[in-house]
């Protein structure tokens, strides 16, 4: 038996990072949506192999995407069993369209993915609270892709609230334009800059829970939402970063953010507004192989 799942990417339309805890990790305040754009992981069904007794086996068509144990669709499946006692084995297959080290969530969208495709396989062993926990033990970017829409995020992630309706259908449906330049920014170490330069870059928890009720509250468009105190950080180091979005602000009038830690970027564009010149642009300052994916707010 094959089960298919389709693995997307995220963004952040609103994130708030806003101060250090105890057991090292951040406390955020974030409004994240998954994309119409994402991976694609399929997993086989098998026995437990006789010979090795491995369990689980992961390929995937990007080489270089790790495949041994330190892959989260492996540290996913594990979990699983921990959780389930599922006695099963599988064979993942993984088609790796979302760039690495982009803060689009690839990773942690690939474990729930993981997830969800064991589930099917063994027919339902994981109910709703039980698989947040576990995605939440796998990343802190992990819970929010069990929900299909956008969500707010709090605490390192683990905490999810759906939005209410009316500000659910702003955002829903809304073209975006992913573009990535050819470095990538590890996330430990935007958060590590974020901890050494403490306090310059925290917004205070009381102003970003503000900001977003107003938002929540109202009635203005996607773009009022955005926001990201990680650009900071990212922008004083990758200066390729803050040119760019200057430049594509000033020329088109468009509304742009780093993705997460980056090094993603994205614009959110009006349905009737052409991409051509904004990717002419992009590939312009970037180089003409930069990734570029037109895409839509889940
Ligand atoms: O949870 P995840 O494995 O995705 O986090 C990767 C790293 O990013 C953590 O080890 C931590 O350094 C940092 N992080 C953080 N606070 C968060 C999320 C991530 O400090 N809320």
């Amino acid at each position: 038996m094959d089960v298919s799942v389709f693995s997307p990417a995220k963004l952040n339309l609103f994130l708030a990072v806003t101060g250090r805890r105890a057991d090292g990790f951040h406390d955020l305040v974030s409004v994240v949506a998954p994309l119409s754009f994402g991976d694609e992981l399929v997993a086989k069904a098998r026995e437990r192999r006789t010979e090795d007794g491995e369990q689980f086996h992961l390929t995937c068509d990007d080489p270089a995407v790790p495949v041994d144990g330190s892959n989260l669709v492996l540290k996913a499946a594990q979990a699983f069993v921990a959780a389930t006692g599922w006695p099963g084995g599988a064979d993942f297959s993984l088609t790796k369209r979302i760039p690495l080290g982009a803060g689009l969530g690839g990773g942690s969208s690939n474990a729930v993915a993981a997830l969800r495709a064991l589930n099917q396989l063994s027919g339902g062993a994981l109910a709703g609270a039980k698989l947040v926990e576990i995605a939440a033990a796998l990343g802190s970017d992990c819970p929010l892709f069990l929900y299909d829409a956008p969500v707010v995020m709090r605490g390192r992630g683990e905490r999810i609230a759906t939005l209410p309706a009316a500000a659910g259908a702003r955002l829903r449906g809304r073209r975006v334009l992913l573009f990535k330049p050819s470095f990538g920014i590890s996330t430990p170490w935007a958060y590590d800059r974020m901890a050494a330069e403490a306090p310059a870059h925290y917004r205070p928890a009381a102003e970003a829970e503000a900001a977003l009720a107003a938002w929540l509250g109202g009635n203005a468009p996607g773009e009022e939402l955005l926001a990201n105190n990680m650009e900071g950080v990212a922008f004083a180091k990758f200066i390729a970063l803050p040119l760019l979005l200057t430049k594509l602000t000033r020329d088109f009038g468009v509304a742009v953010r780093l993705s997460g830690s980056g090094s993603a970027c994205f614009a959110l564009l009006r349905d009737d507004s052409a991409t051509a010149p904004l990717i002419a642009a992009i590939r312009a300052a970037w180089g003409p192989r930069c990734f570029v994916q037109e895409a839509r707010l889940v």
